[in-house]
């Protein structure tokens, strides 16, 4: 029987404990209720809207919620992907658009490129008539309540077609050096999909990339292992070859999911058809 799963997260790391534990809940709680709203137009469209609720909450670092780098500005990351003819689209280093992950989209969607950094990626969302944000305005929102430690946020969905797909965004590290582009806007680092599964990383972006860290969770799966050992697989993997700290979420072609970290928090949520369910540390 075909079965949906929706996993979403917001980020790895140390959550700040002035953040209630309620807010955060109920901002996953949003981001699974409108990317399951979403999903009548299949796994993409599910994890683009989920992202997208969590771009728009200020408690997580992604969006409006992005954290600062070295000189105070806010330099965004974001990466969709597709299982289905492995379609990919990314945007690095953009410091005027709230919802990168849709320009993100927009780049799958336009299909000549994978990648777009920086005033390009500016210009394609503007000529594509998606909102930018002043760069003022997102610099100042940054940061706005007490700076959570989550990593990044992300979604991993497969559709009851069978479609798999993932997206993430993020702010990366708080106090970067200007112009360091992180895991999630790498394909196969940050996130991945292909027909065994789709996976989505949080945590220190430069261990994913070390390690091709979703690509590499996603061929476990290939290999037969489980969604709940893959994840598990790949966290070991991640401390021990790289030092890494992080997360991830993964789903298989069966819509299993599997969850692991190594940081002491990682906020996630998930659904499928036969309800709701939620774990966080934070
Ligand atoms: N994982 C997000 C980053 O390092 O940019």
């Amino acid at each position: 029987m075909p079965v949906a799963t929706l996993i979403v997260h917001g980020g790895a790391g140390r959550w700040d404990p002035r953040i209630p534990r309620a807010e955060i809940d109920a901002g996953l709680d949003r981001a699974l209720e409108t990317g399951w709203r979403a999903l009548e137009d299949g796994a993409l469209s599910a994890v683009v809207a989920a992202v997208t609720a969590l771009e728009d909450d200020p408690h997580f670092n992604a969006g409006i919620g992005a954290v600062r780098n070295a000189d105070g500005e806010v330099e965004l990351d974001a990466g969709v992907m597709t299982a289905e003819r492995l379609r990919t689209g990314a945007v690095a280093g953009m410091t005027d658009s709230a919802r990168p992950v849709s320009v993100a989209r927009a780049v799958l969607e336009d299909g000549r490129h994978v990648l777009l950094a920086g005033a390009g990626a500016s210009r394609f969302a503007a000529e594509r008539g998606l909102p930018l944000a002043g760069r003022e305005h997102l610099r100042e929102s940054a940061r706005a309540l007490p700076g959570s430690a989550g990593g990044t946020v992300g979604a991993v969905c497969r559709d009851d077609r069978g479609g798999l797909a993932v997206a993430v965004s993020t702010g990366g590290v708080s106090g970067k050096f200007p112009g360091r582009v992180g895991d999630s806007a790498i394909c196969g680092a940050g996130f991945y999909a292909d027909t065994p599964g789709a996976a989505c990383a949080t945590g220190q972006g430069e261990a994913f990339i070390r390690l091709a860290g979703c690509r590499r969770a996603v061929e476990m799966l290939a290999a037969g292992l489980d969604a709940p050992t893959c994840a598990a697989r790949l966290i070991e993997e991640l401390a021990e070859r790289v030092g890494g700290e992080g997360g991830i979420i993964v789903v298989d072609a069966a819509g299993r999911p599997g969850v692991a970290r190594n940081t002491r928090d990682m906020p996630w949520a998930w659904r499928t058809e036969a309800g709701a369910a939620r774990w966080s540390s934070a």
